[in-house]
C-alpha cells in the first residue's frame, strides 16, 4: 500500500489521488493515524496544486462520512437548503426558513455563527429570547417533519473532520483554495439530510470572495461537485459591496427579517429573498414556474402564512413566538447615537467590510470563535445606496451601551459612505444564476 508521505508527494509534484485513497487520508487523520503536520502539508499542496472534480467528490464524501449522515428520508417531499457564503447584513436566512417552509417545500438548515465581519444565523436567531439551536438530530428531524422546517447549529458529529481540516487551514494559510472550500461547505450541507441545495455566493467587499471570477470559479464549481454528489444544486451569485439591507447587528438584523414576513422591508433584502426563496420552491417540485414560485413567495407574506410558520418555528425551538407579533421584545441597546453627514450628495458607496468591522468592534460580532456576542448592538444604515443626503443628515445610527463605544467607530462608518455629486446607477443585486 503506498504510504501517507508517498501520497502527498504525489499531490506535491502535481498528480491525482484516487477516491479510495483520499478516504484513506481522511480516515487515518480521524484515527491519530496521520500527525497535523502531515495533514497541513497535503493541504498546502492542494493549495498549490489544486484538485479534480473527482478528487473534490471524493474529499467531500469522505468528509461528510467522518461524522453522521442525518436520515430524512422519511419525511416526504424534497428537502432543501440554502447556504451563504456570508456578508454583512445577511440575514436572509431567518425569513428564507419560514417562507418556503409555508410553500411547503421542508427545509432542514444547519448553520453557522458569525466570524470576523461576517454575521451568523445562529447569533440572529438567538436574540430572540428563549431561542435554542442545539436541538439534537432527532429533534431537528421531527421539526422538519411536523413543521416543514428547523435551524439547528452544527453539532459534534456533522462532518468532524471539516472542523479539525478548518482549525489547520486557519493557520496554515491554506483557507482560500476553491476544492478545499467546495468539500468543506459541501460536505456539512450533504450531511443535513438534503435532496437539493441552493447556494447564495457572495461577490464584493464584504464577501470571503471579493471579485466576479472567483466567485464564478467557486460558485461553478460547488454546482458541478454537488451534482456529482448526486443532489440538485443551483447557486446564485449576489453583490455584497454594500450591507444587505438597512441593519447589522443580530437583534436589529432579526427585527427586520421579521418585518419582511410582514412585507416591510428595504428592496435589496426583498431581492435577495425572493431569488433565493424561488430557487428552493421549484427546486422542491412545488412550482412549474419561475412565475408561480414568486407568486407562492409574495402570497406567504400577504396571507400571514410565513409569520405564523415563524411563530411555529421559533415556538419550536423554545423562543418566545410573540416576538413576531412584538419585535420589540427583542433586545435593544439602551443608547442610541446618530451619525450625520458631513456634506451634500448622493450615497454611491457603502463599504460593506469596514461596517462588518465596526460591527464587531460593537460587540455584535467576535474575531475570536470562543467569543460572545452583544444581541443588542449594531449599525442601522439611514441613508441607503442611491440616496440623497444634505449635511447634517443622518447617516447611521449606532445601537451602543455607552457613547465612548459610539466615539471609537464614529469616524470609521462616516467615513464608510461615499457620497458623489451625481445619483449612482441602480444596481441589480442578483448577478448571475448556475446550474449544472
Ligand atoms: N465556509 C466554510 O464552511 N468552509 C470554508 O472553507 C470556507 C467558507
Amino acid at each position: 500500500m503506498v504510504s501517507l508521505v508517498e501520497l502527498i508527494a504525489r499531490k506535491r509534484d502535481g498528480g491525482e489521488l484516487a477516491p479510495e485513497e483520499i478516504h484513506r487520508v481522511i480516515h487515518a487523520f480521524m484515527a491519530g493515524e496521520m500527525a497535523d503536520y502531515q495533514m497541513s502539508s497535503l493541504l498546502m499542496a492542494v493549495f498549490q496544486r489544486g484538485m479534480s472534480d473527482a478528487e473534490t467528490v471524493a474529499l467531500t464524501e469522505a468528509m461528510l462520512r467522518s461524522g453522521k449522515v442525518i436520515d430524512l428520508s422519511h419525511i416526504p417531499g424534497i428537502k432543501v437548503d440554502k447556504h451563504s457564503t456570508g456578508g454583512v447584513g445577511d440575514k436572509v436566512s431567518l425569513s428564507l426558513v419560514p417562507i418556503v417552509a409555508a410553500c411547503g417545500v421542508p427545509v432542514p438548515m444547519v448553520s453557522g455563527r458569525g466570524l470576523g465581519h461576517t454575521g451568523g444565523t445562529l447569533d440572529k436567531l438567538e436574540a430572540i429570547p428563549g431561542f435554542r439551536v442545539d436541538l439534537d438530530v432527532d429533534r431537528f428531524a421531527a421539526t422538519v417533519r411536523d413543521l416543514g422546517g428547523c435551524m439547528i447549529g452544527q453539532t459534534a458529529e456533522i462532518a468532524p473532520a471539516d472542523k479539525r481540516i478548518y482549525a489547520l487551514r486557519d493557520v496554515t494559510a491554506t483557507v482560500e483554495s476553491v476544492p478545499l472550500i467546495v468539500a468543506s461547505i459541501l460536505s456539512k450541507k450533504l450531511a443535513e439530510g438534503i435532496d437539493a441545495l441552493v447556494l447564495d455566493v457572495k461577490v464584493g467587499k464584504g464577501a470571503f470572495m471579493k471579485d466576479i471570477d472567483r466567485a464564478r470559479t467557486l460558485a461553478h464549481a460547488l454546482v458541478r461537485v454537488g451534482t456529482r454528489a448526486g443532489k440538485r444544486v443551483v447557486a446564485l451569485l449576489t453583490r455584497m459591496e454594500e450591507p444587505l439591507g438597512r441593519t447589522v447587528g443580530n437583534a436589529l438584523e432579526t427585527r427586520e427579517a421579521i418585518d419582511l414576513l410582514f412585507g416591510r422591508a428595504p428592496a435589496d433584502l426583498v431581492e435577495c429573498t425572493e431569488a433565493l426563496a424561488v430557487e428552493m420552491i421549484l427546486l422542491g417540485g412545488k412550482a412549474e414556474s419561475r412565475e408561480r414560485a414568486l407568486a407562492m413567495v409574495r402570497d406567504s407574506i400577504r396571507t400571514g402564512s410565513a409569520a405564523r410558520k415563524m411563530e411555529k418555528l421559533i415556538e419550536a425551538h423554545g423562543g418566545d413566538p410573540r416576538v413576531v407579533q412584538s419585535t420589540d421584545l427583542l433586545p435593544k441597546a439602551p443608547l442610541v447615537e446618530t451619525v450625520k453627514a458631513k456634506a451634500s450628495g448622493w450615497v454611491s458607496a457603502i463599504d460593506a467590510l469596514e461596517i462588518g468591522l465596526c460591527a464587531v468592534a460593537l460587540g455584535a460580532g467576535r474575531t475570536r470563535a470562543d467569543q460572545a456576542v452583544d444581541p443588542a448592538v449594531g449599525i442601522v444604515i439611514g441613508a441607503a445606496h442611491g440616496s440623497r443626503v444634505e449635511a447634517g443628515d443622518t447617516l447611521a445610527e449606532l445601537h451602543v451601551r455607552s457613547g465612548q463605544q459610539a466615539d471609537a467607530v464614529r469616524d470609521r462608518v462616516a467615513k464608510a459612505f461615499r457620497l458623489e455629486s451625481a445619483a449612482p446607477a441602480p444596481k441589480s443585486l442578483v448577478l448571475e444564476r448556475i446550474e449544472s
